[in-house]
């Protein structure tokens, strides 16, 4: 796959891969291999980096220099060892679950191929917070709590890189949060929009053949997201809907009605696993999750530098994270349309326990198992409300406007998803109204000095997404 010349899907091109100055990184071609002409060129590349670098702010520039660490974190043993493959582990939800299970002694491998920050570069976008180098990451992270995390630097659609991962460290769970995350960014072009559905769809049947060739027994946790189900009439259960048709009853998967070409994407997923769950016994857990916000995990601020990344610009920054930011820098809130869509939230404290719960109480062999992973629902008015509530006593004085919507979505709609499941095996979630202030206004406001104003505006219309490449214009829209 990650080789020149490559040939890795209809209409994908193979030039030569782009590498990535990674010490003993393999299979990193990804980006040069599998999306066509949008491959950075290697000067262009260096200045991205460069930039990046001078991006990052002095604390972690200094943190960067200095020997001790700002704090530290006592490990538990909770988790009595088990081996816990982190797929997409340098991302924004794989980070701040890779050391909730390390500090609590479970035994943690990262695996992740650093396209996510390859995007930012491609792009031209920046997280709000300074992040620091995966490696220097996991290098303090060590420190911090005398706890190692093994880290492989890969593309999980790379068969020989990934298999050779997996058989060398041999997990009990595999948590696969290692995806093209973003709606705008599969709607961009012809190009990312065959690149998302490829990344995702070859890297969890790559993770399917891994645990039936190699660790039958290893479960499977995948991430999935609420997006899947779309906005019907009727409420949403868990991933099964018990229907009566012409006299006969079955349990069925709950029809998906997904609004990008990511979302389908994770319903292509879930078909996938559900097969492979019958066909070869294998178990697994997918998780149907809402939109995550916040920043603070006890160990992502246990030192600047295991920081989480922020994203509020108009392709990856969610409607919560563009709202915040947008109110601390005096930009009016932007909301899409009427306002009236209506979304499953939660905080990241409580992604990294769910992933915890799911991985402590497995799927049995066989099963499918489907937990909508969120704690709350709200429209997006109700959110641009909340922020500028909230962020009036912190001296915000926000004002909402209603901005033509990029999106292909219903924008009044009835909304009611089950979220029990998760619940029941222990989960106590944290509220949007108690977390706002301290994992989101305050982090805003302490960076606001990094926003990029040009980044905020939508600049991903669903009904033009063009066969020419969009690279260069697809994250700031022209006036
Ligand atoms: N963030 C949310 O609000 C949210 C909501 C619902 C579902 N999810 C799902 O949770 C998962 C994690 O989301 P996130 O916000 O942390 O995304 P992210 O983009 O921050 O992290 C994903 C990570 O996976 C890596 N990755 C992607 N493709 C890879 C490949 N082929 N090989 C190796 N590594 C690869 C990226 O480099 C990145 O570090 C995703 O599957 C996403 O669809 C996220």
């Amino acid at each position: 796959m990650s080789s020149a010349g490559a040939k890795t899907g209809p209409g994908v091109k193979a030039p030569a891969p782009l590498k990535l100055p990674l010490a003993g990184a393999r299979g990193t071609g990804f980006l040069g291999a599998r999306l066509g002409n949008l491959a950075v060129p290697k000067k262009a590349e260096a200045v991205c980096r460069a930039s990046h670098d001078r991006g990052l702010s002095a604390t972690v520039q200094s943190a960067l220099t200095t020997e001790a660490p700002s704090n530290t974190v006592s490990a538990t043993r909770d988790g009595k060892g088990t081996k816990v493959m982190i797929i997409g582990g340098d991302g924004y939800c794989g980070w701040a679950t890779a050391l909730h299970l390390s500090a609590r002694g479970y035994s943690v491998c990262i695996l992740d191929n650093l396209c996510r920050r390859e995007f930012d570069m491609q792009l031209g976008l920046e997280t709000l917070t300074p992040i620091a180098s995966v490696h220097d990451r996991v290098k303090r992270w060590g420190e911090v709590s005398a706890q190692n995390i093994h880290l492989e630097i890969g593309d999980l659609c790379d068969w020989d890189f990934f298999s050779d991962a997996f058989r060398n460290f041999a997990p009990d769970a595999v948590v696969h949060f290692g995806e093209q995350r973003s709606a705008p960014y599969s709607m961009i072009d012809r190009q990312r929009a065959v690149f998302t559905q490829h990344n995702n769809v070859i890297g969890t049947i790559n993770v399917l053949f891994a645990i039936k060739e190699f660790k039958p027994d290893c479960h499977l946790v995948k991430l999935g997201t609420m997006g899947e189900y779309g906005t019907p009439n009727i409420d949403i259960e868990e991933g099964y809907l018990t229907v009566t048709h012409n006299g006969r009853t079955d349990t069925l998967p709950y029809p998906k009605q997904a609004g990008s070409f990511y979302h389908l994407s994770k319903v292509h997923d879930s078909h996938n696993i559900l097969f492979a769950a019958r066909a070869w016994k294998i178990a697994a857990t997918d998780l149907n999750q809402g939109i995550v916000y916040g920043v603070r995990t006890e160990e992502t601020m246990a030192d600047p530098l295991l920081i989480n990344r922020y994203d509020y610009d108009g392709i990856f920054g969610t409607a919560l994270n563009r709202f915040v930011v947008q109110a601390a820098v005096g930009h009016p809130i932007t909301v899409y349309g009427k306002g009236g869509q209506t979304r499953g939230f939660l905080d990241i404290r409580d992604t990294v326990r769910c992933i915890q719960i799911a991985i402590d109480n497995p799927a049995a062999k066989g099963e499918m198992r489907v937990f909508n992973q969120f704690t709350e629902q709200f429209s997006v008015r109700d959110i641009a409300d909340l922020v500028k509530r909230l962020g009036a006593p912190m001296g915000l004085n926000a004002e909402i406007i209603q901005i033509p919507n990029p999106r292909v979505e219903a924008e009044e709609h009835y909304y009611n998803a089950k979220h029990a499941k998760l619940e029941e095996l222990g989960l106590q979630p944290h509220l949007l109204g108690d977390s706002m202030i301290d994992s989101l206004l305050e982090f805003a406001i302490r960076y606001k000095d990094r926003v990029r104003m040009e980044l905020i505006k939508p600049a991903v219309d669903w009904r033009k997404t063009p066969v020419t490449s969009g690279t260069a214009k697809a994250a700031v829209k022209a006036d």
